[in-house]
């Protein structure tokens, strides 16, 4: 009887040894946190237009590594709003520091810091500043898509996850300005089509709708401009239906969003954001030297033949500045989107990102909203060296026309792959100097001490049985 204990003990030892040896023993489990916060709030009635900045917004502070950023807009009870009463143009959230101590008002800080995108002048990367903006790491550096993320519509459901073992890289103490602390600044573009004469377009910002001549700075809207986001700035007002009881129906509308990170410790590899234009104007043609140039919106034209033809297929070849593993990707249409590609010059496929459309009337389920578009997680990293051109394609249903569309690729780029994980068959799979020596040595000092463990116990126990059938 003890022998069979005693045999069962040292198999149980060995299997757990091994199965924890596979799960990888030396990687500890990080803990994911998470919060939720509401963004101060959006005051909307029928038409009308709520492009804010809200600087300071409320975060996780610290050295953290960011794993997951989603949004909705909710009412003063936190129920979900739908598109077709409230459409989320978009969030966006920029980190900066801002000079300890400095205290600008919220409105000063967006007129001189050319926060909003017309603004052609920024002070902004002077570090005598009392701001100075984080940047994701481009391609468009200047005043546009300077962002970290932002989403659209489809934001509720849209997997922002970054896999693991890779997060972004929040407040790095070592990178942090003497003097500055780090902040966030998020921007909630919402455009309320209650009781409006036209959806489509009040969505799609056509300035007839708006009745605007001049953008935010008052400077006369360019001729054949008939829409996009110079028309349809904080406080415009799309037209509404007349008789449409406009005072009664006034509410406060938050963006809520919820976080998830972990705090940064060495085992977290950082990925860097980098964010593509399709109608950027960089071309390879002229060099490397040129400034992307990235107009963010352009129009789809009505199709001529009726049909199933009616697709507009807008397409962009970049130079990669960087090199590095794609471990995320995900692409930002407005409706009538269809899906994006990013691909090699060879036409490999490196991510597909399609448009889910809702069927429905329920928050995240809106008939002829893009209620989510899917994202890529690469089984393996893909790798990309610099200077090799990618080419992305943004397709948009033509059936019928678009103005201020948008075909943003967002990529998630990790300079660093995590170390093979000690794991049975990694050490025999992986190429000879890819394992850690010493951490090879370890595991086969532990499988040779249980190893001999086990033949002395199996041996005195033998030697027991022996004395044991002796005396019966
Ligand atoms: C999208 O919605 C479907 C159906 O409700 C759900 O199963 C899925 O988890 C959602 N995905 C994301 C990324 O939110
Ligand atoms: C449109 O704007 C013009 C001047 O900018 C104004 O006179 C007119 O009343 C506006 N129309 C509507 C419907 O608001
Ligand atoms: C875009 O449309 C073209 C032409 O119909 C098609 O070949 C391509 O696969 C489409 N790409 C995506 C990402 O939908």
């Amino acid at each position: 009887m003890a022998r069979y204990h005693m045999r069962s003990l040292i198999l149980f030892l060995l299997l757990a040894l091994l199965a924890s040896l596979s799960q990888g023993f030396l990687r500890t489990e990080k803990k994911i946190k998470s919060a939720v916060f509401l963004s101060p709030k959006l005051v909307m009635s029928p038409g009308s237009v709520s492009d804010s900045y809200l600087f300071d917004m409320d975060f996780p502070r610290g050295h953290i590594g960011l794993k997951s950023f989603d949004a909705e807009v909710v009412d003063e009870a936190g129920n979900p709003v739908p598109l077709h009463e409230t459409y989320l143009h978009h969030w966006v959230v920029e980190p900066y520091y801002v000079r300890k101590g400095a205290k600008l008002p919220q409105q000063e800080m967006f007129r001189n810091h050319g926060f909003q995108r017309q603004d052609p002048k920024s002070n902004l990367d002077s570090t005598s500043s009392d701001i100075i903006l984080v940047k994701n790491g481009g391609l468009c550096r200047s005043s546009v898509l300077r962002h970290y993320f932002g989403s659209g519509s489809e934001t509720r459901n849209t997997s922002t996850y970054v896999p693991d073992p890779y997060a972004i890289e929040i407040d790095n103490p070592e990178e942090r300005p003497d003097g500055y602390e780090f902040k966030w600044l998020l921007n909630v573009h919402a455009i309320d089509t209650r009781g409006v004469e036209d959806k489509k377009g009040c969505i799609e910002c056509l300035c007839d709708l708006y009745n605007v001549t001049t953008d935010s700075y008052g400077r006369a809207i360019r001729p054949g401009y008939k829409g996009g986001l110079y028309c349809c700035y904080d406080k415009t007002q799309c037209r509404v239906k007349s008789g449409f009881d406009n005072g009664e129906k006034t509410r406060d509308l938050y963006l809520k969003y919820t976080l998830r990170w972990v705090d940064w410790d060495n085992t977290v590899l950082p990925a860097k954001i980098y964010i593509f234009d399709v109608t950027d104007s960089w071309k390879k043609s002229v060099g490397d030297s040129q400034e992307h140039f990235c107009k963010v919106e352009y129009d789809v034209e009505p199709c001529k033949t009726n049909g199933d033809g009616c697709i507009d297929v807008k397409k962009k070849s970049l130079v990669m500045p960087f090199n590095g593993y794609i471990v995320y990707g995900v692409a930002h249409q407005h409706a009538g989107g269809i899906g994006a590609a990013l691909y090699r010059e060879n036409g490999e496929g490196i991510c597909t990102s399609m448009a889910k459309y809702g069927n429905g009337v329920k928050p995240g389920n809106e008939a002829g909203y893009i209620v989510g578009m899917t994202s890529c997680y690469p089984a393996d990293p893909v790798k990309v060296s610099y200077g090799e051109t990618l080419n992305m394609e943004f397709n948009y249903s033509s059936a019928v026309g678009h103005t201020g569309v948008m075909g943003l690729f967002y990529i998630l780029v990790a300079q660093q792959l995590p170390e093979p994980e000690l794991s049975l068959p990694n050490l025999f799979q992986a190429p000879v100097g890819s394992v850690n020596v010493l951490a090879f040595l370890a595991v086969t000092v532990l499988v040779a001490v249980v190893v001999l463990m086990a033949a002395v116990i199996y041996r005195r126990q033998n030697r027991e049985d022996g004395y044991q059938s002796l005396s019966t």
